[in-house]
């Protein structure tokens, strides 16, 4: 067992920190205040090479494996969680790509945002069906050469910015799981819409959207997989991206503890600096103790995606517990902060606000558990 970085691993991780100091923290309050997503942002990542990675080399990308991916998530994360979801929701719309798609596929739908800034979304959920994923109501009718869809998809992340979206449907509403399908739909099909959602309570520089489909036609040759594969290809993906969230987690959690050390050593108390009381040291010992745990579980998770080995079980294992972890860690940082904590001077009551979105989003921590216990009890 070899924990230490390769050299390429370390000059990765050090451009992404430089990155979040440099690009991200600087603005991430302004951006989270205005609920406006940063395009500058994401035009840099692109430029220094920490857009979309993991996009194939057939595919004119760098091929990044799931352990690079996360190493980087980390440091982003750090500087902001809501503009690292921006990004991590564009590997989310990828993914089902690289899963179900052909090598022709990937290249047209992955080769152009390659060549310029640009993201993709994930489609799932819906205004009303989120944990019973198979449940979705969103129809594709057959016509011939292509699918007609109809429907309406909710809290997607990068949802009308994306060039496209990975939209999946029903051909049968009775027809559970075997009925669904899934499609590529650029953003500009016509009859697709979509709306913002606005006022989240954090995670605010990331968009967010409602998408409206009216009499969508979408071509077969979008559709990934088979007819009756839409489903398996979303359980497939999340298994995989919700990795990517235990290591932003681990990045709030880090930031979290980091603040609070600085905040701490300045602050006294009845004479002295408040690092020197036990109440506060224990706080920061927890903290230390959840990120070491919490990075060895995203790291495992991700080690297993690369070597092409089952990892739905830890993967469900390290979203679960680094988000929880983390929201934990956000918790006590303001706690350390006092009252200074509780206003938005100190950037700990945004890592609270945000890391809460790590506990529901790409399946809530209570089905996390149900992935779980399933392969427990199987
Ligand atoms: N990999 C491959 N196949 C899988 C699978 C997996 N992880 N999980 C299930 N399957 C297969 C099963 O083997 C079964 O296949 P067969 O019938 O051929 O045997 C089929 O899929 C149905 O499986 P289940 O009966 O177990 O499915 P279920 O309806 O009970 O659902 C669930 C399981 C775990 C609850 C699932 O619905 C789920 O994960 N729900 C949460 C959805 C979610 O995470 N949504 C997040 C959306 S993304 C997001 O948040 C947006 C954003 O912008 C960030």
């Amino acid at each position: 067992m070899d924990f230490t970085l390769n050299d390429e691993q370390r000059q990765l991780q050090q451009l992404a920190r430089d990155f979040a100091r440099k690009e991200i923290i600087p603005i991430a309050a302004e951006y989270d205040r205005r609920e406006e997503l940063p395009w500058q942002v994401v035009e840099k990542a692109f430029e220094v090479g920490l857009l979309n990675p993991t996009i194939p080399e057939h595919a004119g990308g760098l091929g990044l494996g799931m352990f690079d991916e996360c190493l980087i998530g980390e440091e982003l994360a750090y500087g902001c969680m809501g503009i690292y979801t921006v990004l991590m929701a564009s590997e989310l719309g990828i993914a089902p790509i690289l899963i179900g798609g052909t090598e022709e596929q990937q290249a047209r739908f992955l080769g152009p945002l390659t060549e310029k800034a640009g993201l993709a979304a994930f489609a799932l959920s819906e205004p009303g069906n989120g944990s019973d994923a198979a449940g979705m109501a969103t129809m594709a009718r057959d016509d011939g050469d292509a699918w007609i869809l109809n429907g309406a998809k909710m809290w997607i992340s990068n949802g009308g910015l994306a060039e496209f979206n990975v939209v999946f449907a029903t051909t049968d509403k009775n027809g559970g799981h075997k009925a669904t399908v899934a499609l590529v739909v650029p953003k500009d099909a016509e009859g697709f819409s979509h709306n913002k959602i606005k006022h989240k309570m954090g995670q605010r520089a990331s968009l967010t959207s409602e998408l409206v489909f009216e009499d969508v036609r979408v071509l077969k040759e979008n559709q990934l997989g088979r007819l009756g594969d839409g489903f398996k290809i979303a359980m497939k993906t999340l298994d995989k991206t919700r990795i990517p969230v235990a290591a932003g987690s681990v990045g709030i959690a880090r930031r979290a503890m980091e603040e609070s050390i600085k905040y701490a050593k300045e602050r006294e108390a009845f004479g002295k600096p408040i690092t020197e009381f036990q109440a506060i040291q224990f706080k920061l010992a927890e903290m230390a103790m959840g990120i070491e745990t919490g990075r060895l579980m995203y790291q495992k998770a991700a080690w297993l995606v690369d070597q092409g080995m089952p990892h739905g079980f830890e993967s469900a294992i390290a979203k679960a517990y680094c988000s929880e972890m983390a929201f934990s860690a956000a918790n006590e940082g303001i706690q350390v902060h006092g009252g200074y904590g509780y206003v938005g001077e100190y950037p700990v009551e945004k890592l609270l606000r945000d890391v809460k979105l790590n506990m529901i989003y790409e399946g809530t921590n209570e089905i996390q558990r149900v992935v779980i216990a399933r392969n427990l009890l199987k």
